[in-house]
């Protein structure tokens, strides 16, 4: 855009001189919503178009501004708009551009609006098709995971609590249950879209406006389900923008979960998992090094994403309604947030199609720290007709003597096992195989084969 003397700043007549540059360096948000031209141009087509509907505005105005605002997203889809700081933010540059365009009666552009109600229309629609897209990322990754838990529902590994080995399970059933967090991801990011349905633009600076508008009619071209109740709430409200962030962070931290666990299975210590060459670096001293660095990537990044939830909650706290510049930074907040987390959900699609389990040692793993443990208390219970605790007491003891023998539960005789419990028979000895072990964990939502099959099935013909 060419600097010109015949635009000045719209409050010219009012503030009279330049701001100091410091003022409209900080004032200015120009570089961070020139991202929502698209919706801007938009919401501005959609409100003239209803001015006119409207008689608001003759035929001849509406094609007017609508001719110089499609010139405008033309020219700045290619590059070719000139983003002049003197004017503040994405709206202001539009509206210039359009006075150089089609002359003054680019001013009738905002009628019954104001900047207040046009940037949160912009911006709901914005954050509208960014929560789609993250959801339909999300969708990969729920593939992916299914893809791999498909091919390891008979890969056998000790599950844990507090990190120590607790009862087996099979690494399918582990995977998803990172598919049931990601769909819970996708079910908030989907609860949002209702608030998000609400549209804003008509509530103009705070009041309302005593033009004959109608907002039913901007509601249905911008693809809003209706429009927002009070104008006073509608200019304040960034609920849809924390709701977007605490979105945003829940997923970031069930990624940043998952690499965390990732990396302990990837440590020379567990070593129960490979990353491939594509997903680790080198180390600039260490010749031997293989570092699982995206994993720790995804795993830092979730600090950020809840910083920036903060940052927001923290701008909102004691805000009176109903409009001030403090709102001005959801933007950055919100674009970071975002770009942030579609990186990650990109990374980690690319880790679950990097990753392979080290199935000798998962299995070598699971058949320490008496995993079986319980199984042999159910059992207990179910042949002898004894409280679970008292079965639970019996196994302890068990395990006592299996741990002064040095041997694993497996390796216990049938002699030494009645030592405890006298009316064993053989039997006994099938509840320390792992893989009946986790086949015996049939009830709803356990790791049995045949459970696994049925959630994968399920998942797979939901896509
Ligand atoms: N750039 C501003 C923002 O993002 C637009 C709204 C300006 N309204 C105002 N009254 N200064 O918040």
């Amino acid at each position: 855009m060419t600097k010109n003397k015949n635009n000045p700043a719209i409050w010219s007549t009012r503030i009279k001189g330049n701001g100091s540059i410091l003022f409209q360096r900080v004032g200015n948000s120009i570089d961070i919503d020139k991202r929502l031209y698209k919706e801007d141009i938009s919401g501005s087509i959609a409100h003239v178009e209803m001015l006119f509907k409207q008689k608001i505005i003759s035929f001849k105005i509406k094609n007017k501004i609508i001719y110089g605002l499609n010139k405008i997203e033309k020219e700045i889809s290619k590059k070719k708009f000139e983003f002049d700081k003197k004017y503040e933010d994405i709206h202001i540059n539009i509206e210039k551009r359009l006075f150089q365009i089609i002359g003054e009666e680019a001013g009738y552009i905002h009628t019954a609006r104001s900047r207040n109600d046009q940037v949160i229309t912009d911006f709901k629609i914005w954050i509208k098709s960014a929560t789609l897209d993250i959801i339909n990322m999300i969708d990969k990754i729920v593939i992916s995971s299914v893809k791999l838990a498909e091919k390891n529902i008979y890969t056998i590994m000790p599950g844990f609590t507090h990190l120590k080995n607790a009862q087996a399970i099979s690494l399918a059933h582990y995977l998803m249950a990172y598919v049931e967090m990601f769909e819970r991801d996708k079910k908030r990011f989907k609860n949002n879209l209702d608030n998000l349905d609400e549209n804003p633009l008509g509530v103009a600076a705070l009041s309302g406006t005593s033009f004959n508008i109608d907002r039913n009619y901007t509601s249905k071209k911008l693809g809003f389900k209706k429009p927002t109740n009070n104008s006073i709430d509608t200019v304040s409200d960034r609920d849809f923008v924390l709701d977007f962030l605490f979105s945003v962070s829940v997923c970031s931290m069930h990624i940043s979960r998952i690499a965390e666990e990732l990396i302990i299975w990837n440590s020379d210590a567990y070593n129960i998992i490979n990353l491939s060459d594509k997903i680790v670096t080198g180390s600039s001293i260490m010749p031997q090094k293989k570092n699982p660095d995206l994993l720790e990537f995804l795993r830092g990044k979730s600090g950020i994403s809840y910083g920036n939830l903060f940052s927001m909650l923290t701008i909102l706290k004691g805000l009176p309604l109903s409009y001030f510049k403090d709102l001005q930074d959801d933007k950055e907040i919100v674009f970071k947030s975002n770009d942030n987390l579609i990186d990650c959900l990109k990374i980690f699609d690319e880790i679950l199609k990097n990753i392979s389990p080290n199935k000798k040692r998962m299995l070598e793993l699971a058949n320490s720290g008496y995993i079986t443990a319980t199984d042999l208390a159910d059992y207990l219970v179910k042949n002898y007709s004894i409280p679970f605790r008292k079965a639970y007491q019996k196994t302890s003891s068990i395990i006592n003597l299996a741990e002064k023998k040095k041997k694993r539960l497996d390796e216990l005789t049938l002699v030494e096992l009645k030592i405890i419990e006298p009316r064993l028979t053989e039997e006994v000895l099938k509840v320390f195989d792992l893989k009946n072990s986790v086949n015996s964990k049939k009830s709803f939502g356990g790791t049995s084969f045949d459970n696994i099959k049925k959630m994968i099935n399920k998942y797979k013909k939901k896509k």
